[in-house]
């Protein structure tokens, strides 16, 4: 029972998390086209100082949205200030940390054969590794290097990389993968909650006191469009961390970080092309690059690629010694009604009760147990690289 609701509750909190991220995202993303597109006002707007207009249409009716150079003359009775939304994904997407990393199942988060550690030495890694990237992000802002936007920008990507790296050592890949998700979640709500809001409050306070904003005001807004620029460029990096967990075959691999590595470039870089584009450059090498390293990285992942040397010596197993590897490792999980207790229902519907089940899930159990050691979760039972082989090898063979 226990195990069906939680199985409830973590639906649900991840149904809100993907809601209040499109909420997010999709704000964001309208103000970036928003102010991409703002042009310059007719005469009479700009006597009331609007420095910006445009016209849209949506849903059955026209928009006018006029961008004031600093402030309106008086305050409006109602402003909306989009904050709630990157709070809301903050909450959500923390809540879902804790309650399947570190309070579910050990395996998701832990990997034995990397570091013995318990789950509460786990989470306490994981919590104190976004504490320390999010006290790194904001010493670095805080200082003369915010005065260099592409040092800056060169150093988060290495400190995230080298983060990745650090905790594939100490976690499952898909344990590690949720915490630099996690990380760049933190540092996003971080740079809204710390800077933008900061920024904003201050510019609402010198309209409401009828002041033209002076030099403070103007600093923080300065640090409020840094922060704003790399929430930008990691919009695509989270959101694909978001989906990753369902793709065993990235951060299974034995060196998933660099994976992770290589996404986030790709997909930071991608980003760049379209904010060039929106300013009116077009650099189309951007996505031709993008798009070529992302090929290179299917190429690199290819199975073949990998185990040919391990196929050459396969030990292939017999009908009644696969039955029995099943048994051992994957049964107490992967059965109609699995005896394993933090299971309701066979995890991923997944029932590897027979043989016959398990050739009809032959690709996805080749790539989750013998090309990756993604299963069995966690590895409790010891499943070891022999047995893994001859699973692969009585696999290929029923195949032929
Ligand atoms: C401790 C429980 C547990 C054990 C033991 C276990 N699994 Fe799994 N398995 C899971 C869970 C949980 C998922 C779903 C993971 C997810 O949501 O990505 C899963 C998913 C899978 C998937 C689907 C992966 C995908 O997304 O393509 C395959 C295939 C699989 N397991 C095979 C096996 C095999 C083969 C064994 C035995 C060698 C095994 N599992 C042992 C818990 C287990």
């Amino acid at each position: 029972m226990e195990a069906y609701l939680t199985e409830w509750l973590g639906l649900i909190i991840r149904w809100f998390h993907v809601i209040a991220g499109v909420a997010w995202i999709g704000a964001s993303f309208y103000f970036i086209w928003l102010d991409n597109h703002l042009r310059e006002p007719p005469e009479w707007k700009q006597a009331k100082g609007i420095k910006g207009d445009l016209w849209a249409i949506h849903g059955g009716g026209f928009y006018e949205v006029a961008k004031y150079h600093l402030g309106p003359e008086q305050m409006p009775r109602e402003l909306h200030w989009f904050k709630w939304e990157a709070y809301s994904t903050w909450l959500s997407g923390m809540a879902l940390l804790l309650l399947v990393y570190y309070l579910g199942t050990p395996g998701y988060l832990l990997d034995p054969a990397k570091a013995d550690l318990g789950a509460g030495t786990g989470a306490a890694i994981g919590l104190a590794s976004i504490a320390a990237m999010l006290g790194i992000y904001e010493l670095m802002i805080r200082s003369r290097l915010a005065g260099n936007g592409k040092l800056f920008g060169a150093l988060l990507y290495a400190l995230l990389v080298f983060a990745a790296w650090g905790l594939f050592q100490l976690f499952s890949g898909r344990g590690a993968f949720i915490h630099i998700g996690a990380m760049i979640g933190t540092l996003m709500v971080a740079n809204v909650f710390l800077g933008i809001m900061p920024s904003q409050r201050a510019l609402v306070s010198a309209v409401r006191e009828g002041k033209t904003p002076g030099p403070e005001v103007a600093r923080l807004a300065g640090l409020a469009k840094l922060r704003s620029t790399h929430n930008n460029y990691l919009t695509l990096p989270v959101l694909f961390i978001m989906i990753s967990n369902h793709y065993p075959m990235l951060y299974g691999h034995p060196e998933g970080w660099a994976i992770l590595a290589a996404i986030g470039f790709i997909t930071a870089f991608a980003r760049h092309y379209f904010n060039l584009k929106h300013r009116g450059i077009h650099k189309p090498g951007i996505l031709v690059f993008s798009a070529f390293l992302t090929l290179a990285l299917v190429w690199v992942l290819a199975p073949d690629n990998r185990n040919s040397d391990a196929a050459v010596e396969r030990v292939v197993a017999t009908d009644t010694e696969v039955s029995g590897l099943l048994r051992q490792h994957c049964t107490a999980c992967h059965a109609r009604e699995p005896a394993h207790p933090a299971f309701q229902a066979p995890p991923a519907g997944i029932v590897l009760e027979q043989l016959a089940d398990l050739l009809a899930h032959s690709a996805r159990v080749q790539q989750a147990a013998v090309r990756t050691h993604y299963m069995p979760l966690g590895n409790t039972s010891g499943m070891t690289e022999q047995e893994r082989t001859a699973l692969g090898g009585w696999l290929d063979n029923a195949g032929q």
